[in-house]
């Protein structure tokens, strides 16, 4: 069997976790990296094919990708390098600004259907597996209304967009911020009371912060507490570590969430359906997403399809290796 030829596009947490995922699937292979920054990813990766992102004429010579696997931030990086690499190769991204969603698909649907390549955006856990189990939930039981929560176990989960806005305020040194999904909010939704939740009505906030030499503690706790949108409307805490506290007891980066959607089946039985997932490595679990999409995104170009699919466009077989007769024998 031929395998896919694979390439990675950026080389951070995710980039990294997609590097360590295609060595667990043998139908793929990877080819060869491209990034902004071919140097540090050179001595991080020795002996690793590695060219600069800009130079498109000689990564498409000499890695051959059948799909490019976009691992750059959403903020910043994805909007540009999305619609400027569909012109060039097949790609698959993890874009997950929720809210500029809608606007992403239509500037990679119109350069993927030009170039007569196949885009999946926004995939991962959430958006990803978690959008395609609302939309489950949602379809299954009409009228139930989806929830997501974050943080379920003790330690909860490391937010990193949330870090990285505790990073920016002067005086921080380091930080990282573990958010905890309120388990009275987690009920009311499972009794199906269909709340109505203020964002503050669902997560608690937990930040953990090294100083600067002679930063002001009251003034950093003040300006956490009173960030617009990130800490404001939450019930947070501020706790002040050592770098070698943070480093020690705060590494990794752990997560989890569950959907839940609760509402009435026939004449008022109560039906509640949940999906949970759990991770040791959110950039990890993110990386072997992407890596089965990298896989469906091959098998629609190989269809002659094109343009931009999510999760929810995608049939479940694409994300396989397993064969027909094997899915419908032992996993219906
Ligand atoms: N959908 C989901 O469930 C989900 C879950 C988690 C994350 N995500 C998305 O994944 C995106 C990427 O996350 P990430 O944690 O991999 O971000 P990251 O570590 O900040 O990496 C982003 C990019 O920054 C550059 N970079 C990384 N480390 C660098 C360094 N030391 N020096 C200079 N440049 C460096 C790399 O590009 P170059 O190699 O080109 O320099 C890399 O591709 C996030 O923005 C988020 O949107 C999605």
């Amino acid at each position: 069997m031929e395998k896919i030829r694979v390439m990675i596009v950026g080389y951070g947490n995710v980039g990294r976790g997609v590097f360590a995922a295609l060595g667990n699937n043998p139908d793929m292979e990877l080819t060869g990296i491209v990034s902004r920054s071919v140097e540090r990813v050179k001595k991080e990766l020795p002996g690793t094919p590695v060219l600069p992102v800009e130079d498109a004429a000689a990564w498409k010579a000499a890695f051959r990708p059948d799909v490019a696997i976009l691992c750059g931030g959403s903020k910043d990086d994805l909007p540009k390098q999305g619609p400027q690499l569909i012109r060039e190769v097949n790609t698959v991204d993890s874009f997950d600004n929720h809210s500029r969603i809608p606007e992403y698909w239509a500037s990679m649907e119109a350069a993927a259907k030009a170039a007569g390549h196949v885009s999946v955006i926004s995939t991962g856990w959430d958006p990803g597996i978690f959008s395609l189990e609302r939309v489950l939930a949602g379809a299954f039981i009409p009228g139930a209304r989806p929830y997501g929560f974050y943080g379920l176990g003790p330690k909860g989960g490391l937010s990193m967009g949330h870090s990285d806005a505790l990073r920016t305020i002067p005086g921080v040194r380091d930080a990282r911020q573990f958010t905890h999904a309120i388990p009275e909010a987690v009920d009311r939704v499972r009794r199906g009371e269909n709340p109505e939740f203020q964002p503050g009505d669902m997560h608690t906030r937990e930040c953990f912060v090294v100083l600067e030499e002679g930063a002001d503690k009251e003034a950093v706790t003040r300006t956490i507490l009173e960030m617009p949108g990130y800490f404001a409307p939450y019930k947070t805490t501020v706790n002040f570590v050592s770098q070698q506290e943070l480093d020690e007891k705060y590494k990794g980066f752990p997560h989890d969430g569950l959907v839940v959607a609760a509402g009435v089946t026939g004449k008022g039985h109560s039906a509640v359906a949940e999906y949970r997932c759990q991770w040791e490595s959110n950039p990890e679990a993110t990386a072997n997403v992407l890596v089965a999409h990298a896989r469906a995104a091959a098998r629609l170009a190989r269809e002659g399809r094109s343009g931009a699919f999510t999760i929810l466009d995608i049939p479940a077989t694409y994300f396989t290796t397993l064969s027909r007769e094997e899915l419908l024998k032992h996993w219906m």
